[in-house]
C-alpha cells in the first residue's frame, strides 16, 4: 500500500475492529486522511492505532458514545470529510423461528445505529460539505430465505439513504450506498453461530420445516466465504466512494453483487424465486 501526503481532514469509520471496517480505516489513512476508527473495545483499537488512525470507543447502539464522538469532532476543528457507516451484524434464521429480541438486535445495529450516528454527524458534515457512506449489502437488494432480518435491516437502510441523499443534496452533503457481495471477513462465521444457536431452539416441527434449508444456507455461506473478495479489495471501493469528488449514488463490490443486483432489478419475482431456489437445491442434505 503506497502512502499519500497527509490531508487535514477527518473520516469516521464505524465497526473498524475487523473486516471491511479495519481495512477501510487503513486504506483511508494510506490515502492521507486522519481516521477516527470506531471500536467497541480498547484492545481492538491497539492494532489499528497509528499517526493517522485514532481508535475511538463507539458502540453504535450507545447514544452517549455517539454524542461524545460528535463533541470530539466539533472540538477537533478539522473538516469531517466523510462518515462510513460500516458496523454490522448478520442475524439469519427463518422469520418464524427468529426470536423478537434478535430481530431488534439486528435492526438496532444495522439500521437505528447508523441513523443515530448519521444524525449526530450531520452538523459537522453540513459545515464541511462532507459525505455519508452507508455500507448496505447485496442483501439490501435481494432477500434470500433465512436472511429476513438482515435483508430487512439493509432494505430499510437503502430506503433511508435514498431519502437522505435527496434531503441533503441541496445542502452540499452527498450520500453514497455501497453494496458488497461476498467479502472474506468475520461476518459469515459470526452469522453462522447465530443461525446454529437459533436452530438448536427450534421445535421438531420447525426443524422438519426449515432444518434442510438452514443447512443449505450454511453450506452456501461457506462457499461465499471461500469465493468472496478480500476485505482490502472492498476497502478500496469504500475509500473511493468516501472521497472521490463526483461519486455514484451506489457502488457494488464483487462480481456477485454486480450481477445479482442487476438480476433483482430486471427479473420478475417468480423467476428470481426459481433462480435462488435452484442455486440452493444441491446444498440441501442428501436424505431429503
Ligand atoms: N462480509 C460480507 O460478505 C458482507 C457482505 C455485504 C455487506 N456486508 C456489510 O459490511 C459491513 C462490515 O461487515 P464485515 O463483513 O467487515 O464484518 P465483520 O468483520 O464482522 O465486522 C463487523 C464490524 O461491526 C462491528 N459491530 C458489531 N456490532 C456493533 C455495534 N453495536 N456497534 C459498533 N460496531 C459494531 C464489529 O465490532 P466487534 O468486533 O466489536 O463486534 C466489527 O467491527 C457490515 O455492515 C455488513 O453488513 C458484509
Amino acid at each position: 500500500m503506497t502512502t499519500s501526503p497527509e490531508k487535514s481532514e477527518l473520516i469516521l469509520v464505524t465497526g473498524a475492529s475487523t473486516g471491511m471496517g479495519a481495512a477501510t480505516a487503513r486504506e483511508l489513512a494510506a490515502r492521507g486522511y486522519y481516521v477516527l476508527a470506531g471500536v467497541r473495545r480498547e484492545i481492538d483499537g491497539r492494532s489499528l492505532e497509528s499517526s493517522r488512525i485514532r481508535p475511538v470507543i463507539l458502540d453504535v447502539t450507545e447514544p452517549e458514545q455517539i454524542a461524545d464522538l460528535a463533541a470530539l469532532i466539533d472540538t477537533d476543528g478539522r473538516p469531517l470529510r466523510a462518515v462510513v457507516n460500516n458496523a454490522g451484524i448478520a442475524v439469519n434464521a427463518p422469520v418464524e423461528v427468529l426470536p423478537m429480541q434478535e430481530w431488534r438486535r439486528q435492526f438496532d445495529v444495522n439500521f437505528f445505529g447508523h441513523i443515530e450516528v448519521t444524525k449526530a454527524m450531520i452538523p459537522a458534515l453540513l459545515k464541511s460539505h462532507g459525505r455519508v457512506v452507508m455500507i448496505s449489502s447485496l442483501g439490501g437488494r435481494l432477500a434470500q430465505p433465512t436472511y429476513g432480518a438482515y435483508s430487512g435491516s439493509k432494505y430499510a437502510l437503502e430506503g433511508v439513504s435514498d431519502a437522505l441523499r435527496r434531503e441533503l443534496a441541496p445542502h452540499g452533503v452527498t450520500v453514497v450506498i455501497v453494496e458488497p457481495g461476498a467479502v472474506r471477513t468475520e461476518m459469515v462465521g459470526r452469522g453462522g453461530i447465530t443461525l446454529k444457536k437459533v436452530a438448536a431452539d427450534m421445535t421438531d416441527e420447525q426443524e422438519r420445516r426449515y432444518g434442510g434449508l438452514m443447512q443449505a444456507i450454511l453450506a452456501q455461506s461457506e462457499g461465499f466465504l471461500r469465493d468472496g473478495v478480500d476485505a482490502s479489495h472492498a476497502a478500496e471501493t469504500i475509500a473511493t466512494a468516501a472521497t472521490v469528488s463526483r461519486p455514484r449514488t451506489r457502488y457494488t463490490i464483487g462480481r456477485d453483487a454486480a450481477l445479482l443486483t442487476r438480476l433483482a432489478r430486471i427479473l420478475p419475482d417468480r423467476l428470481l424465486d426459481r433462480v435462488l431456489a435452484a442455486a440452493l437445491r444441491p446444498l440441501f442434505p442428501r436424505s431429503r
